[in-house]
């Protein structure tokens, strides 16, 4: 089995990174693929950048040039629904595209060959990332420091198994934020790559899964929160979740 790792994060990838063992590295599309062990399982790791175009033609490489069995996306997110906090997990059930619209011509979302109703990920491998994350979260005293547990209101993290929207965008109006949670009901978490990974490995039939940790609220306040959060915070998040998972599979 050859899991791929698609991180958008260069400070998680560097985290994930200093943890693979005999690392083989294939540049290819302006992106460095990584081959390696990670916790003693076969895994290619990349930084896919931001952005729907850049994380859909990374996936595409994984699939069709390293031949990876399934993929995990790991990032941050900005929480639409008021219950997403700042440092919780959301696990995605289904991804949407919220910025597309060929209505009238087709009912808005629909994306073609997918439909518009989303795309669902592997259940499996979402439920084995939730049992990670949770128990990431039953221990986080043990990964982030007091001070920035304090800073950043970790006390009561939750792991949620929702439905996250994607576009091209960082959202950081509650206009915009509104906009999306109106006309795409039932969206816990934004960002901008979920929905395009899904999309391709939906198309070649690799299981797939998405985890994000909250780092700001789609609001006013992110282009403050999302940056303090990414650097002292998320990576940590991910690196621990990874080894979970890895390492009880
Ligand atoms: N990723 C993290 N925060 C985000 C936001 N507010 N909008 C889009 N993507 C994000």
């Amino acid at each position: 089995m050859k899991i791929g790792i698609l991180s958008a994060m260069q400070e998680e990838f560097d985290l994930l990174l200093s943890e693979v063992k005999n690392p083989r590295t294939t540049s290819l599309g302006m992106r460095e693929y990584i081959e390696g062990t990670l916790y003693g399982k076969d895994v290619v790791l990349v930084f896919s950048q931001w952005g729907k175009t850049a994380s859909a033609s990374t996936t595409a490489n994984l699939i069709n040039v390293f031949k990876i069995d399934r993929l995990i996306f790991t990032g941050v997110a900005g929480g639409l629904d008021d219950n997403a906090k700042i440092g919780d997990i959301v696990i995605a059930r289904r991804l949407f595209h919220h910025d597309v619209d060929a209505s009238p011509f087709k009912r808005r979302y629909y994306v073609p060959l997918v439909g518009a109703d989303g795309i669902a990920t592997d259940e499996k491998l979402s439920d084995e990332l939730a049992c990670a994350a949770q128990d990431f979260v039953d221990n986080i005293s043990s990964y982030i420091s007091d001070e920035d547990r304090a800073e950043f209101s970790l006390s009561n993290v939750i792991v949620h198994r929702k439905n996250i929207a994607t576009g091209d965008q960082f959202i950081k109006s509650s206009d915009v934020r509104n906009r999306i949670m109106e006309d795409l009901p039932d969206m816990y978490a934004v960002e901008m790559e979920g929905a395009a990974v899904a999309q391709v490995c939906w198309e070649h039939k690799i299981p797939f899964a998405v985890i994000r940790t909250i780092s700001d609220t789609a609001n006013e306040h992110s282009p403050m929160d999302y940056p303090k959060f990414l650097h002292r915070v998320a990576s940590i998040y991910s690196l621990y979740i990874m080894k979970n998972y890895i390492e009880h599979l």
